[in-house]
Protein backbone atom coordinates (compact mmCIF):
# COMPACT_ATOMS: atom_id res chain seq x y z
CA UNK A 1 0.00 0.00 0.00
CA UNK A 2 1.06 3.46 -0.14
CA UNK A 3 0.67 6.67 2.48
CA UNK A 4 1.11 10.01 1.18
CA UNK A 5 1.63 11.71 4.68
CA UNK A 6 0.74 15.46 3.95
CA UNK A 7 1.08 18.28 5.93
CA UNK A 8 -2.53 20.21 6.58
CA UNK A 9 -5.91 18.42 5.92
CA UNK A 10 -6.04 21.14 3.34
CA UNK A 11 -3.06 19.33 1.52
CA UNK A 12 -5.05 15.79 1.71
CA UNK A 13 -7.47 17.06 -0.06
CA UNK A 14 -5.87 19.21 -3.14
CA UNK A 15 -3.69 16.11 -3.47
CA UNK A 16 -6.71 13.39 -3.49
CA UNK A 17 -8.48 15.74 -5.17
CA UNK A 18 -5.44 15.90 -7.91
CA UNK A 19 -5.22 12.05 -8.28
CA UNK A 20 -9.07 11.71 -8.74
CA UNK A 21 -8.82 14.00 -11.76
CA UNK A 22 -5.95 12.48 -12.81
CA UNK A 23 -8.11 9.29 -12.89
CA UNK A 24 -11.04 10.84 -14.77
CA UNK A 25 -9.03 12.41 -17.70
CA UNK A 26 -6.14 9.22 -18.23
CA UNK A 27 -9.45 6.98 -17.91
CA UNK A 28 -10.90 9.03 -21.07
CA UNK A 29 -7.84 9.18 -23.07
CA UNK A 30 -8.57 5.14 -24.37
CA UNK A 31 -12.17 4.95 -23.93
CA UNK A 32 -15.43 6.47 -23.81
CA UNK A 33 -17.06 4.33 -21.04
CA UNK A 34 -17.46 6.71 -18.22
CA UNK A 35 -15.61 6.36 -15.19
CA UNK A 36 -16.77 4.73 -12.08
CA UNK A 37 -16.21 6.53 -8.97
CA UNK A 38 -17.36 5.18 -5.61
CA UNK A 39 -17.55 8.26 -2.47
CA UNK A 40 -17.83 8.53 1.12
CA UNK A 41 -19.32 11.15 3.41
CA UNK A 42 -18.00 12.36 6.69
CA UNK A 43 -16.33 15.51 7.18
CA UNK A 44 -13.12 14.65 5.74
CA UNK A 45 -13.62 14.58 2.36
CA UNK A 46 -15.54 17.96 2.75
CA UNK A 47 -12.57 19.62 1.82
CA UNK A 48 -11.77 17.49 -1.00
CA UNK A 49 -15.51 17.92 -2.31
CA UNK A 50 -14.67 21.36 -2.71
CA UNK A 51 -11.56 21.24 -4.28
CA UNK A 52 -13.11 19.06 -6.97
CA UNK A 53 -15.67 21.95 -7.33
CA UNK A 54 -13.13 24.27 -7.90
CA UNK A 55 -11.48 22.37 -10.13
CA UNK A 56 -14.53 22.27 -11.97
CA UNK A 57 -15.32 25.47 -12.04
CA UNK A 58 -12.06 26.23 -12.93
CA UNK A 59 -12.81 23.65 -16.31
CA UNK A 60 -10.13 21.46 -15.23
CA UNK A 61 -12.68 18.39 -14.39
CA UNK A 62 -15.88 16.98 -15.74
CA UNK A 63 -18.62 14.42 -14.35
CA UNK A 64 -20.53 13.97 -17.17
CA UNK A 65 -19.11 10.86 -17.95
CA UNK A 66 -18.76 9.69 -14.08
CA UNK A 67 -20.99 7.50 -12.71
CA UNK A 68 -20.84 7.87 -8.90
CA UNK A 69 -21.61 4.98 -5.77
CA UNK A 70 -22.13 6.02 -2.84
CA UNK A 71 -20.79 3.51 0.49
CA UNK A 72 -23.56 4.00 2.88
CA UNK A 73 -26.81 5.46 4.05
CA UNK A 74 -28.50 5.07 7.06
CA UNK A 75 -31.72 2.98 7.51
CA UNK A 76 -34.67 4.48 8.04
CA UNK A 77 -33.85 8.30 8.06
CA UNK A 78 -35.70 9.63 5.32
CA UNK A 79 -34.00 11.16 1.85
CA UNK A 80 -35.03 14.97 2.56
CA UNK A 81 -33.77 14.59 6.34
CA UNK A 82 -30.48 16.83 6.22
CA UNK A 83 -28.21 14.47 7.88
CA UNK A 84 -29.37 11.58 5.26
CA UNK A 85 -26.05 10.50 2.84
CA UNK A 86 -28.36 11.56 -0.10
CA UNK A 87 -28.52 15.30 1.42
CA UNK A 88 -25.19 15.16 2.16
CA UNK A 89 -23.85 14.34 -1.33
CA UNK A 90 -26.18 16.45 -3.16
CA UNK A 91 -25.48 19.77 -0.84
CA UNK A 92 -21.76 19.19 -0.73
CA UNK A 93 -20.95 17.74 -4.32
CA UNK A 94 -22.91 17.04 -6.67
CA UNK A 95 -24.98 19.82 -6.83
CA UNK A 96 -22.37 21.70 -7.91
CA UNK A 97 -20.77 19.84 -10.79
CA UNK A 98 -22.55 18.84 -14.22
CA UNK A 99 -22.83 14.85 -12.99
CA UNK A 100 -26.30 13.70 -14.35
CA UNK A 101 -28.35 12.43 -11.87
CA UNK A 102 -29.55 9.47 -13.58
CA UNK A 103 -25.62 8.47 -12.78
CA UNK A 104 -25.55 8.70 -9.03
CA UNK A 105 -26.19 6.00 -7.24
CA UNK A 106 -26.80 5.73 -3.34
CA UNK A 107 -28.42 3.18 -1.34
CA UNK A 108 -31.81 3.67 -0.90
CA UNK A 109 -32.42 2.99 3.40
CA UNK A 110 -35.91 2.78 3.07
CA UNK A 111 -36.33 0.45 0.85
CA UNK A 112 -38.99 -2.29 1.34
CA UNK A 113 -36.63 -5.08 1.29
CA UNK A 114 -33.39 -3.88 2.24
CA UNK A 115 -31.72 -7.21 1.34
CA UNK A 116 -32.64 -6.40 -2.21
CA UNK A 117 -31.54 -3.04 -2.72
CA UNK A 118 -28.06 -4.47 -1.45
CA UNK A 119 -28.02 -7.17 -4.11
CA UNK A 120 -29.31 -4.58 -6.70
CA UNK A 121 -26.83 -1.92 -5.61
CA UNK A 122 -23.92 -4.81 -6.09
CA UNK A 123 -25.64 -5.79 -9.48
CA UNK A 124 -25.65 -2.09 -10.18
CA UNK A 125 -21.90 -1.55 -9.74
CA UNK A 126 -20.90 -4.78 -11.60
CA UNK A 127 -22.71 -3.79 -14.47
CA UNK A 128 -20.59 -0.67 -15.24
CA UNK A 129 -17.70 -2.70 -15.31
CA UNK A 130 -17.35 -2.28 -11.72
CA UNK A 131 -15.37 0.67 -9.74
CA UNK A 132 -12.04 2.41 -11.10
CA UNK A 133 -11.56 4.26 -7.80
CA UNK A 134 -13.35 4.09 -4.25
CA UNK A 135 -12.71 7.08 -2.29
CA UNK A 136 -13.16 6.36 1.52
CA UNK A 137 -12.81 8.25 5.13
CA UNK A 138 -12.06 6.37 7.93
CA UNK A 139 -13.95 5.95 11.61
CA UNK A 140 -11.89 6.15 14.73
CA UNK A 141 -12.26 2.83 15.57
CA UNK A 142 -11.19 2.02 12.05
CA UNK A 143 -13.89 0.75 10.16
CA UNK A 144 -14.62 2.06 6.36
CA UNK A 145 -17.61 2.69 5.48
CA UNK A 146 -19.85 1.23 8.04
CA UNK A 147 -17.61 -1.63 8.24
CA UNK A 148 -17.49 -1.70 11.89
CA UNK A 149 -14.53 -3.90 13.69
CA UNK A 150 -15.03 -7.43 12.87
CA UNK A 151 -16.78 -7.00 9.30
CA UNK A 152 -16.09 -9.87 7.17
CA UNK A 153 -13.17 -9.04 5.21
CA UNK A 154 -14.47 -10.50 2.26
CA UNK A 155 -18.33 -8.72 2.84
CA UNK A 156 -20.50 -7.46 0.42
CA UNK A 157 -23.48 -4.58 0.25
CA UNK A 158 -25.84 -5.60 3.24
CA UNK A 159 -27.35 -3.85 6.83
CA UNK A 160 -25.11 -3.57 9.12
CA UNK A 161 -25.70 -2.26 13.37
CA UNK A 162 -23.88 0.54 14.25
CA UNK A 163 -21.77 0.39 17.57
CA UNK A 164 -22.19 2.65 20.03
CA UNK A 165 -18.95 4.75 19.45
CA UNK A 166 -20.23 4.99 16.03
CA UNK A 167 -23.63 6.08 17.43
CA UNK A 168 -21.87 8.50 19.62
CA UNK A 169 -19.63 10.09 17.30
CA UNK A 170 -22.37 10.65 14.43
CA UNK A 171 -24.37 12.32 17.12
CA UNK A 172 -22.92 15.69 16.50
CA UNK A 173 -24.59 15.94 13.20
CA UNK A 174 -28.05 15.13 15.41
CA UNK A 175 -27.49 17.73 18.07
CA UNK A 176 -25.94 15.49 20.04
CA UNK A 177 -28.99 13.70 20.68
CA UNK A 178 -27.84 9.86 20.63
CA UNK A 179 -31.08 8.41 20.86
CA UNK A 180 -31.80 10.76 16.62
CA UNK A 181 -28.68 8.55 15.53
CA UNK A 182 -30.36 5.44 13.43
CA UNK A 183 -28.86 2.31 14.74
CA UNK A 184 -28.51 0.28 11.32
CA UNK A 185 -26.83 1.55 8.14
CA UNK A 186 -26.62 -0.42 4.01
CA UNK A 187 -23.04 -0.33 3.49
CA UNK A 188 -20.96 -1.26 0.66
CA UNK A 189 -18.95 -3.95 2.19
CA UNK A 190 -15.33 -4.55 3.15
CA UNK A 191 -15.00 -7.21 0.14
CA UNK A 192 -16.94 -4.38 -2.31
CA UNK A 193 -13.98 -1.55 -1.41
CA UNK A 194 -11.40 -4.63 -2.19
CA UNK A 195 -12.99 -5.15 -5.75
CA UNK A 196 -12.36 -1.57 -7.32
CA UNK A 197 -9.24 -0.72 -8.99
CA UNK A 198 -8.15 1.54 -7.01
CA UNK A 199 -8.82 2.87 -3.77
CA UNK A 200 -8.09 5.98 -2.00
CA UNK A 201 -8.87 6.46 1.83
CA UNK A 202 -8.25 9.98 3.90
CA UNK A 203 -7.71 10.23 7.22
CA UNK A 204 -7.12 13.55 8.90
CA UNK A 205 -6.78 15.15 12.72
CA UNK A 206 -5.29 13.11 15.72
CA UNK A 207 -8.24 10.89 16.31
CA UNK A 208 -7.62 9.18 13.45
CA UNK A 209 -4.10 8.48 14.32
CA UNK A 210 -4.49 5.03 16.14
CA UNK A 211 -6.80 3.86 13.22
CA UNK A 212 -3.96 4.88 10.82
CA UNK A 213 -1.48 3.18 13.26
CA UNK A 214 -3.32 0.05 13.24
CA UNK A 215 -4.29 0.34 9.15
CA UNK A 216 -0.73 0.66 7.95
CA UNK A 217 1.40 -1.38 10.47
CA UNK A 218 -1.17 -3.26 12.55
CA UNK A 219 -1.74 -6.99 10.98
CA UNK A 220 -4.34 -7.71 8.23
CA UNK A 221 -6.98 -8.14 10.72
CA UNK A 222 -11.33 -8.03 10.49
CA UNK A 223 -11.08 -5.69 14.13
CA UNK A 224 -9.59 -2.65 12.01
CA UNK A 225 -11.56 -3.20 8.82
CA UNK A 226 -8.79 -0.07 7.41
CA UNK A 227 -6.03 -2.75 7.27
CA UNK A 228 -8.37 -4.51 4.36
CA UNK A 229 -6.16 -2.03 2.25
CA UNK A 230 -3.01 -3.74 2.86
CA UNK A 231 -4.03 -6.64 0.48
CA UNK A 232 -5.13 -3.97 -2.31
CA UNK A 233 -3.13 -4.26 -4.77
CA UNK A 234 -3.64 -0.13 -5.68
CA UNK A 235 -4.16 0.74 -2.23
CA UNK A 236 -3.61 4.59 -1.07
CA UNK A 237 -3.94 6.13 2.10
CA UNK A 238 -3.70 9.81 2.45
CA UNK A 239 -3.26 11.67 5.77
CA UNK A 240 -2.27 14.97 7.30
CA UNK A 241 0.56 15.01 10.06
CA UNK A 242 -2.03 14.31 12.94
CA UNK A 243 -3.34 11.57 11.64
CA UNK A 244 -0.01 10.03 11.22
CA UNK A 245 1.31 10.67 14.83
CA UNK A 246 0.98 7.18 16.55
CA UNK A 247 3.30 5.73 13.31
CA UNK A 248 7.03 4.52 14.37
CA UNK A 249 9.04 6.94 13.16
CA UNK A 250 10.81 4.71 10.60
CA UNK A 251 7.22 4.02 9.32
CA UNK A 252 6.84 7.91 9.06
CA UNK A 253 10.31 8.11 7.65
CA UNK A 254 10.25 5.24 5.16
CA UNK A 255 6.63 6.95 3.47
CA UNK A 256 8.06 10.30 3.62
CA UNK A 257 11.16 9.23 1.78
CA UNK A 258 9.61 6.68 -0.86
CA UNK A 259 6.53 9.53 -1.70
CA UNK A 260 8.79 11.89 -1.91
CA UNK A 261 10.79 10.56 -5.24
CA UNK A 262 7.46 9.14 -6.49
CA UNK A 263 5.01 11.72 -6.22
CA UNK A 264 1.02 10.48 -6.38
CA UNK A 265 0.00 10.92 -9.89
CA UNK A 266 -0.98 7.82 -11.26
C1 LIG B 1 -19.06 7.43 9.11
C2 LIG B 1 -19.08 7.01 7.65
C3 LIG B 1 -17.71 6.66 7.16
C4 LIG B 1 -16.72 7.76 7.51
C5 LIG B 1 -16.67 7.90 9.00
C6 LIG B 1 -15.69 8.96 9.47
O1 LIG B 1 -19.07 6.35 9.96
N1 LIG B 1 -19.94 5.91 7.41
O2 LIG B 1 -17.75 6.47 5.73
O3 LIG B 1 -15.45 7.44 7.00
O4 LIG B 1 -17.97 8.27 9.45
O5 LIG B 1 -16.26 10.22 9.35
P1 LIG B 1 -15.48 11.58 9.51
O6 LIG B 1 -14.79 11.81 8.22
O7 LIG B 1 -16.57 12.59 9.74
O8 LIG B 1 -14.56 11.43 10.65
Amino acid sequence: MRLVIENTPKDVARRAAAYIVAQIKAKAEYTSSPFVLGLPTGSTPLETYKELIRLHKAGEVSFRNVITFNMDEYVGLPEEHPESYHSFMWNNFFSHVDIKPENVNILNGNAPDLAKECADYEARIAETGGIDLFMGGVGEDGHIAFNEPFSSLSSRTREKALTQDTIIVNSRFFGGDISLVPKTALTVGVGTVLSAKRVLILATGAKKARAVRHGVEGAYCHQWTISALQVHPNGILICDDDAAGELRVATYRYFKDIEGHNPLTK
